[in-house]
């Protein structure tokens, strides 16, 4: 896959110019040369060159405008700044905007296409890169599903031996692991998969209206009912009915559900005729449904009927192997749908990822890295990207530092730190304020005024000490 790199040179001394031009070309390289910065920005916007070689004093549009451009416009082509003698801070200023490198005048060719051939060759990394992960990607992604972790390949194995059956499967796991990607994924997989898959949210309605949406009614079967109407397990018929949040359902609608389960047959409410159907059942849960069986506040005979196979997913905590991989499939997501140019998360964030406990898990993670596509200022999301959940997992000092943004006075960032770090100490010394003074070196008294001031005083302990 093979193509000539193309190449641009912007540069309004003539010679120089035809001579960058005349020894990149005999390397084989496509080049463009242009003699001022805003016919070099017109090609930037308009075509696609891997390197871009320009001076930086150029009359009117300057090397240093280009390169600001030429990052928002076209972030995979590779910059290089040609600087004067003597005019290295400039250069520096270049790097840290965003170029790749710097030459100073006088040079030689042969120095040059050295530099060139780097980054051509730093292109080509990050095309086979990007390449690379979007084949990852294909290995672990499942319908959409993304993970690859032991736990979840073990699912991905199971709905796919279940998705060629009719049996019914029951999908549990807590909110936000993806039962309702899986639901999907069993029905696109199965041989129903071009007929219709209908979700129901069992806990959006009322017993009354639930009822009549899952079997229908007839007309005037109740007040309102001015017509008869067609419930979702008839129009499933041939497809797949998605029953979410199934635990929430009331005694009564248990009882018709079981029915339908052993026999496939209802009527619909106020009606006599008996109606026959061909659905497959999925049901989903947050609740432990076996459990709520034993209790008695769940029918013990439909829990049955409705776990003939049960798919459990893992708590995210639980598959921390799945984390980045998720994140970058996020990262791509929205950073496409904002036309933003996000890879990458810096350091410190990944390492509050993979600490954090994602109670709302894969859900909760996706929002997280939405808002940081969202915030994220320069290519890469830092930690006062996240939510404030996220950010302070770590320990006080490294939370304090990240979330404060360097820009608050010194007195206030030290109160702040301060107060963590009491809050902190009085934890690990198991709520003991004795020990907790030994520990940071101060009085109990003095312990007792900075809890006071930073709001660390419980009611309780407020009445014993006053
Ligand atoms: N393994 C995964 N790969 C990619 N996206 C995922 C994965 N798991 C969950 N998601 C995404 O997380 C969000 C929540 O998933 P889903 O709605 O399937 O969860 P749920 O278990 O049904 O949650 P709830 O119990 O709250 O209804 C969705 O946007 C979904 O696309
Ligand atoms: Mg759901």
């Amino acid at each position: 896959m093979y193509r000539t790199p193309n190449i641009l040179i912007i540069d309004d001394e003539p010679l120089m110019r035809i001579s960058i031009s005349d020894a990149l070309k005999a390397e084989g390289y496509n080049i463009t040369s242009i003699e001022s910065g805003s016919d070099g920005l017109k090609a930037i916007m308009d075509n696609f060159y891997d390197v871009v070689i320009t001076d930086i004093r150029l009359p009117e549009v300057d090397g240093l405008q280009i390169l600001k451009k030429c990052r928002q416009a076209s972030p995979k082509t590779k910059i290089l700044m040609i600087t004067a003698y003597g005019s290295v801070e400039t250069a520096v200023e270049a790097m840290r905007q965003g170029a790749y490198d710097y030459i100073t005048k006088p040079f030689s060719m042969d120095e040059l296409i050295i530099i060139v051939k780097r980054l051509i060759r730093l292109r080509d990394l990050e095309d086979e890169n990007i390449y690379l992960k979007e084949k990852i990607e294909d290995k672990y992604n499942f319908n959409g599903i993304i993970g690859k972790s032991d736990k979840m390949k073990d699912v991905f194995e199971k709905v796919k031996v279940v998705a060629q059956s009719d049996t019914t499967v029951l999908i549990t796991g807590e909110s936000g692991t993806g039962k309702e990607l899986v639901a999907n994924a069993i029905h696109y997989n199965s041989p129903r998969k071009d007929e219709a898959v209908i979700k129901v949210s069992c806990a959006a309605l009322p017993e009354t209206l639930l009822e009549a949406e899952l079997f229908g009614h007839e007309k005037g079967a109740f007040t309102g009912a001015l017509k008869q109407k067609k419930g979702r397990f008839e129009l499933a018929h041939k497809g797949t009915l998605f029953l979410d949040e199934i635990g929430e359902i009331s005694p009564t609608v248990q009882v018709k559900l079981l029915r339908v389960l052993q026999e496939r047959e209802f009527e619909r409410v106020g009606g006599t005729e008996t109606i026959s159907v061909d659905v497959r059942i999925i049901c989903a849960t947050q609740r432990d449904l076996k459990k709520e069986a034993q209790k008695g506040s769940f029918r013990e005979d439909l829990y049955y009927r409705l776990n003939v196979v049960p798919v459990f997913l893992p708590p995210l905590r639980e598959r921390k192997e799945d984390i980045l991989l998720l994140v970058e499939h996020f990262l791509d997501t929205y950073s496409k749908q904002m036309n933003k140019s996000i890879k990458n998360l810096s350091l410190e964030v990944r390492e509050l990822l993979l600490k954090y406990d994602f109670p709302g898990n894969v859900r909760e993670l996706e929002n997280a890295i939405e808002r940081g596509v969202t915030l994220c200022r320069d290519g890469e999301i830092q930690p006062w990207d996240l939510p404030e959940d996220i950010c302070s997992c770590c320990d006080a000092g490294f939370k304090v530092a990240n979330r404060l943004h360097y820009s608050e006075p010194l007195s206030s960032a030290l109160s702040v730190f301060e107060k963590q770090y009491v809050s902190r100490v009085i934890e690990e010394a198991g709520g003991n304020k004795t020990l907790a003074a030994r520990m940071l070196g101060i009085s109990r008294k003095t312990l007792w005024e900075k809890c006071k001031a930073y709001g660390l005083v419980k009611e309780k302990e407020k009445e014993m000490e006053d």
